[in-house]
């Protein structure tokens, strides 16, 4: 009945043992017109990505607070980003981001060319200006050449966020235990988490919100997370300022979850068996909390099951080595790429 539904909502859905499942493996990223991949660009966009003087202080990078790791994302709660401020939200991977009709947790942001240069001057996170940060690359001959190549042009910030984006569509991740299940390779998940998928699908109906190839439908919902605090997070509300948004925030991939815990847009979750037993108490109630939020009344084996599901969700992410960064007159970069 489940995939069902999300079949009506224009998902993909595969055949199992004789069973419509609305999940299945993943197709190629796509490009945009404006930004077509190529090697030189994602090689100048790894350096980017791992370059600590994208930030005010030098010292920090997108891979400082995303690091390949910890499943592109990092173990803390929430963040802590340039002269030890700390942000408000979990960081969400950049493992299949490009996948994502919607950045953020609130979607505040469309593409992954829009996304990268938000957080360089977030004066929490890299606490740079954008015309700062252009004119510490372009003193960079090593940069400014290598711009010169990709785009034609010195450096610029969307040029930037162009090769950064570029990058970041290379982070994907390949088939996951569940994938080569699909695929016909009945040995590749353990019994406990075929039995997790069932229950994926039918008792625990997760399959609604999580649905399609990235387990994501792309859609905002308000499950009641923080909803309880006195000053709640209100997530897709504080963008779109309409009231049936309060308390939603976007539905993330499930893929690779096992990599990234602590889990929900606060990190209040330490595990996956945690997040479990958040869906089967139906989550915090709230004026908008979603309807398929109730309490699932799941067996102690029901929920091992369901979490062995959810791990066997994880596939091969290609390695990425902290690249050598060119160096001009100035500062240099860190030659650990910001990692901590
Ligand atoms: C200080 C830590 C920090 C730094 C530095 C940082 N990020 Fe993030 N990133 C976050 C947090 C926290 C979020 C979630 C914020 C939100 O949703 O409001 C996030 C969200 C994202 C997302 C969206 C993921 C999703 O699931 O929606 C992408 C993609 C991303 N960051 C890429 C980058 C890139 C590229 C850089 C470097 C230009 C960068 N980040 C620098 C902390 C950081
Ligand atoms: C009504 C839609 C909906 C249903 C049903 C639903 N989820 Fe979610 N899920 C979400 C949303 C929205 C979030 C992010 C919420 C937040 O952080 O405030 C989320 C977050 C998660 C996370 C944490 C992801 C991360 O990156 O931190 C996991 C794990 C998860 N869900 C698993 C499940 C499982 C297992 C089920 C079934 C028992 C389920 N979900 C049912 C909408 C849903």
């Amino acid at each position: 009945m489940w995939a069902g539904l999300a079949l009506l909502a224009g998902q993909s859905a595969v055949w199992a043992q004789g069973r419509l499942f609305a999940n299945g493996p993943l197709s190629p990223v796509v490009a945009p017109a404006d930004n077509p991949q190529t090697d030189a660009k994602v090689r100048l966009g790894a350096q980017l990505y791992f370059d600590t003087r994208l930030s005010a202080d030098n010292t920090i990078s997108c891979a400082t607070c995303h690091d390949p790791h910890t499943g592109w994302a990092n173990p803390h709660s929430t963040d802590t980003g340039i002269g030890g401020q700390v942000g408000g939200r979990n960081s969400g991977t950049v493992i299949n981001a490009a996948y994502m009709r919607f950045q953020f947790w609130d979607g505040r942001e469309g593409s992954l060319e829009g996304q990268a240069v938000g957080p360089i001057h977030n004066p929490i996170e890299m606490g740079e200006t954008h015309e700062n940060v252009v004119r510490k690359l372009n003193s960079i001959p090593g940069y400014r050449e290598q711009f010169q190549g990709v785009f034609g042009t010195d450096v610029t910030i969307d040029a930037i966020a162009k090769a950064i984006a570029s990058f970041e569509r290379t982070v994907v991740s390949g088939a996951s235990p569940f994938d080569l299940y699909m695929m016909g390779d009945h040995a590749a998940m353990s019994p406990a988490a075929v039995r997790g998928m069932h229950l994926f699908n039918g008792k625990a109906h997760c399959t609604p919100c999580h649905s399609g190839p990235l387990f994501s439908n792309q859609g905002f919902h308000n499950i009641g997370v923080g909803m309880d605090k006195e000053k709640p997070d209100l997530g897709r509300f504080d963008h779109t300022k309409d009231p049936a948004d309060h308390g939603r925030f976007k539905v993330p991939t499930l893929r690779n979850i096992a990599e990234t815990p602590p889990y929900l847009h606060d990190g209040s979750e330490k595990t996956l068996m945690d997040v479990v037993n958040y869906y089967n108490r139906g989550g915090v109630p709230n004026t908008e909390l979603d309807p398929l939020m109730v309490p699932l009344h799941l067996a102690e084996r029901e929920k091992v099951d369901l979490v062995a599901f959810l791990e066997a969700l994880t596939g091969p992410v290609a390695r990425v080595d902290v690249p050598l960064f060119p160096d001009g007159a100035g500062v240099t970069a860190d030659p650990k790429g910001g990692l901590r």
